[in-house]
């Protein structure tokens, strides 16, 4: 079990494109989700995508089997392991929300994402995931696998006024957290 440090926006190993998997099942891979999930809920992330550890790798996970306390009136997504990602918006419908980032410590911004999206891929194992997704499960799915195209969060922004640190836009959400 290892706790990794995240990178942080700045950092020009956050701004590459991720490399394809090319070998499933392999211990490198499994070693490599082990030490995301424990990143992840060390600093109680939504979601952890490979290259916010310094690895160049098309990997991402996100979910959970609870709430999340840094957003805590959010629906639970599924636990999920996904590698070599594809996104496919089902319409032109977008949202706006709120996002946050591990990379982004301690800021929060107004992210406009597609509302409903096909996202294909597959698990460490090889085994293909199809699904569909909508609200935040998808919002979710479209920041993370951003991670592996060098896009974060303020890079999508087009409201820059929506756009602060976590204590003052939230006091009662970031009193319990320290990133
Ligand atoms: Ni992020």
């Amino acid at each position: 079990m290892t706790v990794r440090d995240i990178l942080k926006m700045g950092d020009a190993r956050l701004l590459r494109l991720a490399q394809p998997v090319t070998a499933f099942d392999s211990d490198a891979l499994h070693w490599l989700i082990t030490d995301l999930l424990d990143t992840m809920r060390a600093a109680n992330g939504a979601g952890l995508a490979a290259p916010q550890i310094g690895v160049d790798l098309q990997v991402v996970i996100f979910g959970s089997h609870d709430r999340n306390p840094r957003y805590p009136d959010r629906p639970v997504v599924p636990s999920t392991v996904l590698v070599n990602p594809v996104i496919i918006p089902l319409n032109d419908a977008t949202e706006d929300d709120w996002e946050g980032c591990l990379s982004v410590p301690g800021m929060r911004g107004v992210v406009p994402r597609w509302s409903r999206i096909r996202y294909t891929g597959f698990d460490q194992y090889g085994d293909p995931i199809d699904r569909v997704a909508e609200g935040f499960h998808a919002r979710v799915v479209q920041h993370e696998c951003d991670h592996l195209w060098g896009k974060l969060y303020p890079m999508r922004m087009t409201d820059m006024t929506k756009f602060g640190f976590t204590e003052v836009l939230f006091p009662d959400i970031a009193a319990g957290e320290d990133d």
